[in-house]
């Protein structure tokens, strides 16, 4: 089939690299004319595991394109896909829903027979009305079938995901649309996904309500976390003992950091104002946010307990601060909040992250970045572990902090609080 793909973020990159490795030919459109070139030249303007080497592949095999030139991407398009982003508002909770529409006006123009144009972007319920009637207004004949289509694909699985997920979810009414979607769908469908149809309102709501379920289900287990460390049991346990019951399942029980990235923190917001529309209270989710947030703040106090309130001058080394391994995302991460309290309070940080330096921190004198785990970590007083990155996974903290009494907070559990006993290292987790 021939698609286009309009925004090359996570969701529209990750997606058109993909369908074009299913055999469809595939027109990545972007406004951002730097980012288009970067793609030309096979360069990936994020870091996703596996990407590259598909992106290359479909590129030399003339099945994937990229463009800045919309009019053309559409015109060579049976299924338009809109995938650019739908941000917090400034100064409210609901989702910016301008360059979507923005995008609509635009196909309205170049449009001009039978297409379907299917909403990628997390959108709120009964968006696609709205870009329905701008597609087919004004007295012109329905052409267009507008489809939604979520996507559940994670950072840094992306591809995996993509190509094996759990379910499509397609919301149209319309016959013939459902049709065309699920004959795109059908390599993935064989491979023992579920296809599932529903309303357009339907699927806008699956995304949603998906998203805060699952970080209601990570606020859910922090919170146990919190009780585990005041009546000593170890929220490992608890997690494993919690998820062998089928009806609860064991994913998505990890005590951590407050859940960050670019999805949850802004689909919970978007899911409760979009519910204010419709008069409905979402107390739950609510809870949620608040008790997100609050959670960032819990961990920046309890590292000043663990050093004893003594944070000036106070060598503190962050291992990891992206919000998730495997992307060099920082959006909403815990440590876009601990590390500047920490720096406030006269700490001296120094941060290893694989995917390198952050912009985010430069403006703080007394913070810097190490290009390697060594420098990172020698003579340093704190090592908080905030992203569970595979190569911190076997460290050898003795070695590398090279100096006698040192503290390990371990943000992620990855080590054994016995095992750190034994060797004499002492250790914090969360919930144990
Ligand atoms: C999330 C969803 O998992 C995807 O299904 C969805 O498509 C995506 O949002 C989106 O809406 O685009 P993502 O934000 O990439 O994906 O990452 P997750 O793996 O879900 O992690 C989100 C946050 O939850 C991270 O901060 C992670 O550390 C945290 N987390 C996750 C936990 O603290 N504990 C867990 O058990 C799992």
């Amino acid at each position: 089939m021939r698609l286009c793909m309009i925004g090359t973020g996570y969701v529209g990159l990750v997606s058109g690299v993909c369908f074009s490795d299913l055999g469809n030919t595939v027109h990545c459109v972007d406004n951002d004319k730097k980012k288009i070139n970067l793609l030309n030249q096979g360069k990936i303007p994020i870091h996703e595991p596996g990407l590259d080497e598909i992106l290359k592949r479909n590129v030399k095999q003339k099945r994937l394109f990229f463009t800045s030139d919309l009019k053309l991407a559409v015109n060579k398009a049976d299924i338009i896909f809109i995938c650019v982003g739908t941000p917090t508002k400034k100064k409210s909770n609901s989702a910016d829903l301008k360059y979507v529409f923005q995008v609509a006006k635009k196909l309205r123009k170049y449009i001009k027979k039978y297409r379907i144009v299917v909403t990628k972007s997390t959108v709120p319920v009964s968006t696609g009305d709205k870009i329905e009637k701008i597609l087919n207004s004004k007295g012109r004949k329905k052409i267009v079938d507008v489809v939604s289509n979520p996507e559940f694909l994670r950072e840094g699985e992306a591809i995996r995901d993509f190509v094996y997920p759990d379910r499509v979810v397609v919301g149209t009414n319309s016959k013939k649309a459902n049709r065309i979607m699920k004959s795109l769908y059908l390599p993935i469908i064989k491979k023992k996904s579920r296809y599932f149809n529903t309303s357009r309102k339907g699927a806008e709501l699956v995304k949603y309500a998906s998203n805060a379920f699952l970080a209601t289900k990570i606020s859910y287990i922090n919170e146990i976390a919190n009780l585990c460390e005041k009546s000593g049991v170890d929220i490992k346990d608890i997690s494993f003992g919690m998820g062998l019951d089928q009806r609860i399942g064991d994913r998505f029980l990890r005590a951590g950091p407050a859940y960050g990235g670019s999805c949850f923190p802004k689909d919970t917001k978007a899911l409760v104002d979009v519910a204010k529309i419709f008069k409905t209270d979402l107390s739950i989710v609510k809870t949620v946010i608040k008790s997100n947030e609050n959670r960032k703040k819990i961990l920046a106090n309890r590292v000043y307990k663990i050093l004893n309130n003594k944070i000036k001058n106070k060598n503190i080394t962050f291992l990891g601060v992206t919000f998730k391994p495997n992307t060099d995302d920082m959006r909403e991460a815990s440590s876009l909040l601990m590390i500047p309290r920490l720096s406030k309070k006269g700490a001296k940080i120094r941060y290893y992250d694989p995917t390198g330096k952050k912009k985010e921190f430069e403006k703080f004198t007394n913070v810097k970045f190490c290009k390697d785990l060594s420098s990172a970590c020698l003579k340093t007083d704190l090592i908080i572990i905030h992203t569970e990155w595979n190569e911190f996974k076997f460290l050898n903290f003795k070695r590398l902090v090279k100096k006698k009494n040192f503290i390990i907070y371990d943000l992620r559990n990855i080590y054994s609080p016995i095992k750190m006993n034994q060797n004499k290292i002492k250790y914090f987790g969360i919930g144990r």
